[in-house]
């Protein structure tokens, strides 16, 4: 086992960082985790491997954490690349986390695309993941750990494609419903703070949220949603995906 790993995660509704965590413990004593929706990334040498986990979004990883790791300086440090999707599919997005990653100079060892609850139609994916993930997420810890110690640090080869796949925007945000109680806990934990409080009401930026989910999830009344219609709409496209199990993928 390793003494310190460095874990960067964005985790907007908590399924990342979920699966971050059961490879980070498994595979070391201390964990220095950094929340990239929340803070700016700083990198000081101090651990033995550093762990990146981000969400797919749209078969990408979000760009305002890509972007902050892009400022990291990784002095060749060896590192392992973890996306975390909900069950439709992880497309580019471990290609692009490892690019961003190779480029702040890290050595990525190993790789993986992990199964999560999706955070806009939970019961996709609904409960994970679960404790046969962990699991798993472990065993993959044990196998990292015997390649380092053989020496190997041979880079892995992940899918996806380069030009990237396009994200586009979407013309509508989260909403409060009447009951909600202008708490503010959706405000402090935007990621790229799109939302205000204006004379005792939440307003939105529809441009610069990336409807992440991390307002509907802080909401303590659960009275922050997707507008209804958008809601339905997702449910009916994500519905044949309900009964799909996809293993997690691992690449050493
Ligand atoms: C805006 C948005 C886009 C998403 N796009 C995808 C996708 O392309 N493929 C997929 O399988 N899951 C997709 N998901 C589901 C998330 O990848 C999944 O729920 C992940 O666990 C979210 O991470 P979090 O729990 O750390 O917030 C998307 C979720 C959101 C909010």
């Amino acid at each position: 086992m390793f003494n310190t790993v460095q874990f960067y995660y964005f985790s907007p509704t908590g399924g990342t960082k979920a699966c971050g965590e059961s490879f980070c413990k498994a595979i070391a004593a201390n964990v220095k985790a950094v929340n990239l929706g929340l803070e700016e990334a700083a990198f000081n040498g101090d651990c033995d491997l550093a762990v990146f986990a981000m969400p797919v979004f749209a078969g990408r990883i979000p760009a305002v954490a890509a972007e902050k790791l892009s400022a990291l300086n990784g002095n060749g440090t060896k590192a392992v690349t973890l996306v975390v999707y909900g069950v439709r599919a992880y497309e580019d997005a471990l290609l692009e986390l490892n690019n961003v990653v190779k480029e702040a100079n890290f050595t990525v060892v190993a790789s993986a695309a992990l199964v999560a609850q999706h955070s806009i139609v939970p019961a996709v994916g609904q409960g994970r993941p679960n404790e046969e993930d962990k699991a798993s997420i472990a065993a993959f810890a044990q196998q990292v750990m015997a390649k380092l110690a053989s020496g190997d640090v041979s880079p892995v080869t992940v899918p996806g494609n380069f030009p990237y796949r396009e994200v586009g925007s979407m013309p509508f945000t989260p909403i409060c419903l009447p009951a909600c109680g202008k708490c503010g806990a959706c405000v402090a934990v935007c990621p790229t703070k799109a939302m205000v409080m204006d004379n005792e009401c939440v307003k939105t930026d529809v441009d610069t949220c990336i409807l992440c989910m991390a307002c509907t999830a802080a909401c303590p009344k659960k009275v922050r949603v997707l507008p209804p219609a958008v809601q339905e709409n997702m449910n009916e496209k994500m519905a044949a995906l309900v009964s799909v199990h996809r293993e997690n993928e691992y690449f050493l």
